[in-house]
Order: C-alpha cells, then structure tokens, then sequence
C-alpha cells in the first residue's frame, strides 16, 4: 500500500515538472502579444520558434486592449514583446514609459519612416511595416440597394448610406484610432467630431478589430467599411465581392510598431524576436499570410498587391501628436461622449 502511494506521489511530481528536453537545459520561453491578423501573428510566431527552438507563447488581440494590458501589468509584466498593430498606442506606451530603450543595429537597414518612428520614442518602439487608411465597399449590396459608389469622406454621410458603414471602435481598435486621428488631420477637431457624429448615423456596428469591417463586407453583411486598404484587399484577392479606394480628401496611415515590454522577463529572447523581426528574409515571408502592408527593412520584397503610398493622397500625419498618452485619453474621452453615446439614443 505504502509503495503504491510512493509511486503515485513520485509520478505526479514527475508530471509538475516543466518540460526539460534531453539536454537537461528547460527551453527558453518568449511571451508575445500580437496585433496584426491572426494569420500573420501565428506565422511569425512558428517560423521563430523553429528558428530558435524558444518556446513562444502568442496572444492576438486589437492594439488599443493590447496598451491596456500593458499598462494595467505594468508593475508586474507578463508579457515579453508587444509586435504590430499600429503605431499610436506604441508611441503612447513609450511615452508613458511601458517599454524598453532598445536600438537595434538593423536600424540603418529600415525605411526612414520606420527610423523615425523609433527616434520620436526615444528608442522604446520602431516601425516594422505601414498601412494605408481607406474604404472598401461590396458593389453586390450597394447594386442591389441601388447606392451610389462613394468617392471622399463626406460622400459616406448621405443618408441613403444609413446603417450600411461599419468601422471599428477607437478604444480598442489602432485602426479606428488611426481614422479618427485621421478625421482631425483633415476637418480639424471641431469639424471631425461633427463629421463623426453625422457618420455615425449610417453606423451599423462599431467593432471591436480594426479589420472587422473589411470581413463583414466580404459576407455582404454591410455596404461599405472603413479600414486599411491591404485588410480589405485580402478579402479581395480571396475572390470576395470587396473593392476599394483612397477617399479624394485624402487619407491616413499607419506604422505598425513593435515593442519590448519594460521590465520583461524573458529580456534576451524578447530581443532575438526584436532582432528576427526587422531582418528583410523574415519580412519578406508576410505574403504567406496574405498580408499587404509593406515592409518597414527597405532590403525586404514588397507584396505585389500591396497599396503604394505614391498612389494615393496622404495626409502629413503627426506621429508624435497623436502618439501622445494625453492626446489619445482626450480624443477617446470626446469619441465616447459625442459619438458612441449618440449611437446608443
Ligand atoms: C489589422 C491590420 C494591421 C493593423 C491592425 C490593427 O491587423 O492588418 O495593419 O495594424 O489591424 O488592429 P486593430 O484591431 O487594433 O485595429
């Protein structure tokens, strides 16, 4: 009996133990959140691991819950690395002291906007790619409701169009972010709220991913949805009915960022993914999840279909304005009192 207790108790404890491979060394662990699509965030977390045998564990969520997480761990972080989504609320965690100073010796290698957008956080975010602000629309649904395609921004306020735009919601979406940083750059802060109030009358959701929008058209669950350009023509290019275009007020954009979490555990590994993901070969690989942002190592291949920046009217967006953590709390703030509660009447 006594032996038969002793065996199970020596079992368990076995079983309790982290796996150590052979080497008798445990496996260095790595813990990512990740905000660009899923697809893409779980090919850069495979082909990593692979690489360097570091056991990688990887969470997608929208950029605006991903700085929440970080600031509500910030005492006691839990996560290593923070890679994608788009680059504002990188600024505003660098700014409000999140992340780490780090400067990788790939830096000359990157795009001087990508350069740029890690000398404005004083080393404590870079940029890894950019994405361009738009519109896409399902020619099916505005055929059959005889809508007229729209051209500009103030095209999407005509009251035919109620009910029929979806976009995402800028608290927990870079992207809705991204558009309504974009709305203050164009209008002017008083005429972007008036604009958003009046859009907001043909919105049927506000979502929570940024990229939503762009798989509700691609259902012919609504007429148009304002989101990034290469999100909507990966629905395109998957033989979805999803066209779309820069509106003629001109448009914002994004650079997606990448950060290492302050005070992460696993400080060595968080740097070896830092170092992998800024490397031309790794970037070159995101055409394999179907995604068109363009690559922030100038040495790295640029997807076919991706959006060029030289093909559209884009604004001068103030990177450092609105990457700040006041300016973000204020513009948020207005949204819910002005916008989302409009919608809820
Ligand atoms: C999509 C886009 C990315 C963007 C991200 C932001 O994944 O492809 O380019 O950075 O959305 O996501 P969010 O849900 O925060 O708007």
């Amino acid at each position: 009996m006594i032996r038969r207790r002793l065996r199970s108790l020596l079992v368990s404890a076995a079983l309790a133990l982290p796996l150590i491979p052979l080497s008798g060394v445990a496996a260095e662990q790595l813990n990512v959140l990740c905000a660009s699509d899923n697809d893409w965030c779980e090919l850069m977390r495979n082909t990593f691991q692979k690489e360097t045998g570091i056991e990688v564990s990887m969470v997608r969520k929208s950029a605006g819950e991903i700085f929440a997480q970080i600031r509500a761990e910030a005492a006691n972080p839990k996560t290593d690395i923070w890679w994608a989504g788009t680059g504002d609320p990188h600024l505003q965690a660098a700014n409000a002291g999140y992340t780490e100073v780090y400067k990788s010796p790939q830096l000359e290698k990157l795009h001087s906007w990508a350069q740029e957008q890690a000398r404005i956080s004083g080393y404590r975010t870079v940029g890894v790619y950019m994405g361009l602000l738009g519109v896409g629309y399902n020619p099916e649904v505005l055929k059959a409701k005889k809508l007229a395609v729209p051209k500009c921004w103030k095209d999407l306020l005509k009251p035919e169009f109620a009910g029929e735009i979806q976009i995402s919601n800028p608290n927990s979406s870079g992207t809705a972010y991204t558009a309504l940083a974009t709305f203050v750059q164009i209008f002017g802060e008083n005429e972007a709220f008036a604009f958003m109030k009046s859009l907001g009358k043909n919105v049927s959701q506000y979502t929570k991913s940024g990229s939503a929008p762009a798989k509700a058209l691609a259902r012919g669950e609504t007429g148009i949805g304002i989101t990034f350009l290469h999100d909507l023509l990966k629905e395109t290019m998957a033989g979805m009915p999803v066209e779309v275009f820069a509106p003629c007020e001109g448009t914002g954009f994004e650079i997606g960022s990448m950060s290492i979490v302050k005070g992460a555990r696993n400080l060595e590994a968080a740097k070896k993914f830092y170092e992998f993901a800024l490397r031309a070969d790794v970037q070159s690989l995101a055409f394999k999840a179907n995604a068109l942002q363009l690559p922030s190592n100038a040495s790295a291949s640029i997807p076919p279909k991706a959006p060029r920046p030289d093909e559209v009217k884009l604004i001068n967006y103030d990177f450092a304005k609105f990457g700040q953590d006041d300016v973000r709390k204020r513009l948020l703030k207005r949204w819910d009192d002005e916008i989302f509660a409009a919608q809820r009447m």
